[in-house]
């Protein structure tokens, strides 16, 4: 079946929006390997690694439908981070909006009664073996709350302690991520 107008261009902005995520985290991981904060940059690359992924994915499946796109990347503009509160704040939000503009072309695919992309979305797996763009989805808007969650229960006493519980949280992502 080919692909509606209204979806093939939701899928569009969708490629576009992944890359968008991709430079987000890759940015955050440049923001904390200057700090060498190993551990919390190793964890934002795994994330920008992801957004590349599903930036792929999308266009590997236009490709099989032959379905026209374009990439549309944003500008690149300089991301400025106050601090780790403020990071773990886009960090969720980027994946919130994420989730909200996937939703958005499974209800497109159902009004058009595209079951093939409703299909691809929730079962082909991103790569070999893994989870389907969906189901990723909604593992990492939980690990976006949960890192933010995590964080928050042991910041804002003071710069001293705040300094120590950024350095704690680093190990425990150096010790998560090497399982
Ligand atoms: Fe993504
Ligand atoms: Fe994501």
């Amino acid at each position: 079946m080919f692909l509606t107008k209204a979806t093939l261009n939701l899928l569009n902005e969708q490629i576009s929006h992944e890359f968008n995520n991709h430079t987000i985290y890759r940015n955050i991981q440049a923001y904390f390997s200057n700090l060498d904060l190993d551990g919390w940059a190793s964890f934002f690359g795994v994330q920008a690694e992801g957004e590349y992924d599903h930036y792929k994915h999308i266009i590997s499946y236009l490709d099989d439908k032959d379905a026209p796109y374009e990439i549309n990347v944003l500008p690149y503009s300089d991301y400025q981070f106050k601090d780790i509160k403020e990071i773990l704040e886009k960090y969720y939000a980027t994946e919130l909006i994420t989730t909200k503009m996937l939703y958005e072309i499974v209800e497109q695919a159902r009004v058009d009664n595209d079951q093939g992309t409703i299909s691809w979305l929730y079962t082909m797996p991103v790569s070999v073996g893994g989870l389907s763009l969906i189901q990723e989805q909604i593992e990492e808007e939980d690990s976006a709350l949960s890192l933010q969650s995590e964080f928050m229960q042991g910041f804002g006493k003071s710069d001293q302690l705040n300094q120590q519980w950024i350095r704690i949280v680093n190990e425990n992502l150096i010790h998560r991520l090497s399982k």
